[in-house]
């Protein structure tokens, strides 16, 4: 229930303008987010790199609705992508991006889909120009055909541009058998979304259950998977059956949101995973906040009390 309706919040322009309006919610804020400037994200991922850890950084935004915003978004990326080699960042792939197809046009009401298409193809050509890659985010269950075949189409040039599975998704297992193959990067994570009843699992436990089948299906072929969840119980099973296997630890990551289970991040490096952290930065941190809220109820105490102090 209250899941639901944070994320029912998560869509209400109200409830954004009052939440973004507050100072107060900076502080809860910086937990989740490098900082509103990309300069805030390069330091974060200087840190981050020299813990051992790798990045994929987010522009926050979704839900472009103007064919300009989705260019400037674009060229955002662009710019970053050109940062971070400047700075040695991002070689070898250490820190790439992560772009949700709708903050980059796919929502457009004309021409969406090829407009994400161009978009996204030139944030990639920048990230193979710095010596990196590019995922895809997945959004609501209504974006999943485009986005799959605008990384279909865009893989041809690109092969290693990575995507995302949910498993909350029925479909999911059927998807993660069809992008099993070699050299496939997939990110497979819950998803942060909701789903009518024959679309998506309500159950958690049928969602945690269709990860590890998705995991299972990953692990088991010759792609890269990118295993994308907090939770202990998958995590343990990922490693098991990354033993099991025989993968080496280079074949496949984990990633882990920035500023959740940061310990967890630094243990499972340390034991000699690859660990990628997931790091968003802008001013349109709103719905990607309340996405977080929803998810742990800890993490919504944390930002009321935030909200009631006095400083
Ligand atoms: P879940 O939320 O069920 O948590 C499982 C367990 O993890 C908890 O029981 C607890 O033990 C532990 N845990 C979780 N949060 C914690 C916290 N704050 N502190 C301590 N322990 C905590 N979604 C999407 O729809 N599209 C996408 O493209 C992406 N991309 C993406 C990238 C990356 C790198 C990550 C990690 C996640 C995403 N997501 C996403 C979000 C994802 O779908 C999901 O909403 C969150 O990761 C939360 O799901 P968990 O797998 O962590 O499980």
């Amino acid at each position: 229930m209250l899941r639901q309706a944070l994320l029912a919040l998560s869509a209400s322009n109200r409830a954004r303008d009052l939440i973004m309006a507050n100072p107060l919610t900076r502080d809860v804020v910086q937990r989740f987010v490098a900082g509103e400037a990309a300069d805030d994200a390069l330091a974060v991922t200087r840190r981050l790199l020299d813990d051992g850890l790798l990045v994929s950084i987010d522009f926050l935004g979704e839900d472009t609705i103007e064919p300009e915003h989705a260019t400037a978004v674009t060229e955002e990326y662009v710019r970053l992508l050109g940062e971070l080699s400047a700075a040695g960042l991002s070689g070898g792939g250490r820190a790439e991006v992560s772009v949700k197809p709708t903050a980059v046009g796919l929502g457009l009401a004309e021409h969406g889909e090829k407009t994400a298409t161009e978009n996204i193809a030139r944030i990639a050509t920048a990230a193979r120009n710095a010596g990196t890659t590019v995922t895809v985010d997945m959004e609501d269950h209504t974006r999943v055909d485009a986005t799959l075949r605008v990384v279909t189409e865009l893989r041809a040039d690109f092969p290693d541009l990575g995507c995302v599975i949910q498993s909350y998704l029925r479909r999911s297992a059927d998807d993660c058998a069809s992008l099993a193959m070699a050299g496939s990067r997939v990110r497979l994570c819950k998803g942060a979304y909701q789903a009518p009843e024959g679309v998506g699992l309500a159950v958690k436990a049928e969602v945690d259950q269709s990860y590890a089948r998705c995991l299972r299906v990953l692990m088991d072929g010759p792609g890269y998977p990118m295993l994308a969840t907090h939770d202990p119980r998958l995590i343990a099973i990922a490693a098991s059956k990354a033993q099991l296997n025989g993968r080496s630890a280079d074949s496949f990551e984990y990633q882990l949101l920035y500023g959740i289970r940061p310990a967890e991040q630094s243990r499972l490096a340390a034991g000699g995973a690859q660990v990628r952290v997931y790091l968003p930065y802008g001013d349109d941190w709103y719905g990607y906040l309340v996405r977080r809220l929803a998810e742990r109820p800890a993490n919504l105490v944390f930002f009321l009390r935030a909200l009631a102090s006095r400083r």
